[in-house]
């Protein structure tokens, strides 16, 4: 939500963290290599922004702290928060319906509100709101009961909190250098609330947000890090914890090139709002939503979609039709996206394309309808098959442009009728006579 041009600060700090020898000389690639192995695979995960801004429907946090709505008015929410209708199980339903082999609920917005009954003294849904209950805990039991790992967002900003300097974006509690004591009680206080997210819910996977207010040494990332893997040396943790995360999570804005991280995710909402707001009905489409998905697996990352239920629990009924087409998608397509490995450099095809493991499969991404022929350039390997996914057809291709004497591969083209297309986006396998072999040569005798 980069309403004012103050948030891009948070971007550069996290493209810092991430996008420089910061984040490798902590954590290095190879020696998580195989707790990384399901997030590789997975692909799609779910975001759920649900919080006491769902009440009025306006920004989550941000809208006190940009001083839209006074603290005291964004906390009267807590009266109306009052979950009636949350239905843990149909919210799993739909996660698994997508095809999402995740989903990430926030714990904890930098509103300090706690979906957990928290023994902190602080705000949380169980003390604070009608919704009585806690509400992680059977979200968490229903994705587990259907094989879908668990992710916690945790804020490590908190401008509720009375011992945390941040407050409003122009006024400040005070400056940790001026109380320190009063930082280190905020600590303690941080530590705590962490411990009992890892102990009650022992999340697969913690996506933490706000790093940017302070320094790696102010938060005690590094301590944060080992506790949270001594008691699940398993968990996976985002980018957004000062250099001490595991993968890099790219927000909103598609990146135009391959990130340079093993590991990235890009998160996303379904208008333009993580938390639900009536006002907000700028959706993006199946095909939107779809394409750019598929973009992101074929650059080696995941896409983290987000939805906004409302303050009843209910999800709104565009967010659910947007993950029912994306699941349809996914069932007829999932050879090519889950468990697959990133598809060939910029160059070669114009779209997205994926490899399965061993690289002998190339899948191709034909987004909007094609008519005619599509093309591939460079492939060395011959090209044993090539069939529509989910509609079975077999396609006939042709080489164009080999010349017998030059080592440079012809082009393959490749007949695609309008019949066999996908209303979305089509997908065709071309089953090689071995792993892939890529021609990157400037043609000629090269
Ligand atoms: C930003 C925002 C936050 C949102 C998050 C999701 O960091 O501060 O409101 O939850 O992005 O990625």
């Amino acid at each position: 939500m980069p309403t004012l041009p103050f948030r891009q600060l948070p971007v550069l700090a996290i493209a810092l963290a991430l996008g420089t020898g910061t984040r490798s000389q902590t954590v290095q690639p190879d020696s998580i290599a195989s707790k990384m192995q399901w997030f590789s695979d997975a692909k799609l995960g779910i975001f759920i922004h649900w919080g006491i801004y769902a009440v009025d429907g306006i920004d989550e946090s941000w809208s006190f702290h940009n001083r839209k709505v006074s603290w005291p008015a964004y906390m009267r929410q807590l009266k109306g928060f009052g979950a009636e209708r949350y239905d843990p199980d149909a919210w799993a339903d739909l996660v698994r319906e997508s095809g999402a082999r995740y989903a990430v609920l926030t714990t904890k917005h930098h509103d300090g509100v706690a979906l957990w009954d928290t023994k902190q003294r602080h705000y949380d849904v169980v003390d604070s709101t009608p919704a009585r209950r806690d509400l992680v805990a059977p979200f968490f039991k229903a994705l587990r009961e259907r094989g879908i790992r668990t992710g916690a967002y945790y804020s490590l900003i908190d401008w509720s909190h009375p011992d945390y300097p941040g407050f409003l974006k122009d006024s400040s509690r005070y400056r940790i250098a001026d109380d320190t004591a009063r930082w280190r009680r905020f600590q303690k206080f941080n530590h705590a609330q962490l411990q009992e997210v890892s102990e009650r819910f022992r999340p697969d996977l913690w996506w933490f947000d706000g790093d940017w207010e302070h320094s790696a040494s102010q938060w005690e990332a590094p301590l944060i890090r080992s506790r949270i893997l001594a008691s699940n040396p398993q968990a996976i943790i985002n980018g957004r914890l000062m250099g001490y995360g595991d993968y890099a999570t790219p927000e909103q804005n598609f990146p135009v090139s391959r990130p340079p991280e093993r590991w990235w995710e890009l998160c996303m909402t379904t208008n333009d709002n993580w938390g639900w707001q009536p006002t907000d009905t700028h959706w993006k489409t199946p095909y939107e939503v779809i394409t750019i998905f598929a973009d992101a697996v074929s650059n080696g990352g995941n896409l983290l979609l987000d939805i906004g239920p409302r303050a009843d629990g209910t999800i709104p009924p565009e967010q659910v039709n947007l993950l029912r087409e994306l699941g349809a998608w996914n069932r007829k397509h999932g050879d090519a996206v889950f468990g697959t490995t990133p598809g060939l450099p910029a160059g070669h095809f114009y779209g997205p394309s994926t490899l399965s493991k061993d690289s002998s499969n190339l899948y191709l991404f034909l987004p909007g309808r094609v008519s005619g022929q599509v093309v591939v350039k460079g492939l060395l390997n011959k090209v044993r098959s090539i069939r529509v996914l989910g509609a079975g057809d077999s396609l006939s291709h042709k080489i164009v442009g080999k010349i017998s004497w030059s080592p440079v591969p012809g082009l393959v083209y490749i007949d695609v009728p309008g019949t066999v297309q996908d209303r979305y986006m089509t997908v065709l396998r071309l089953q090689l006579d071995g792993p892939l072999r890529l021609y990157r040569g400037k043609g000629g005798l090269n």
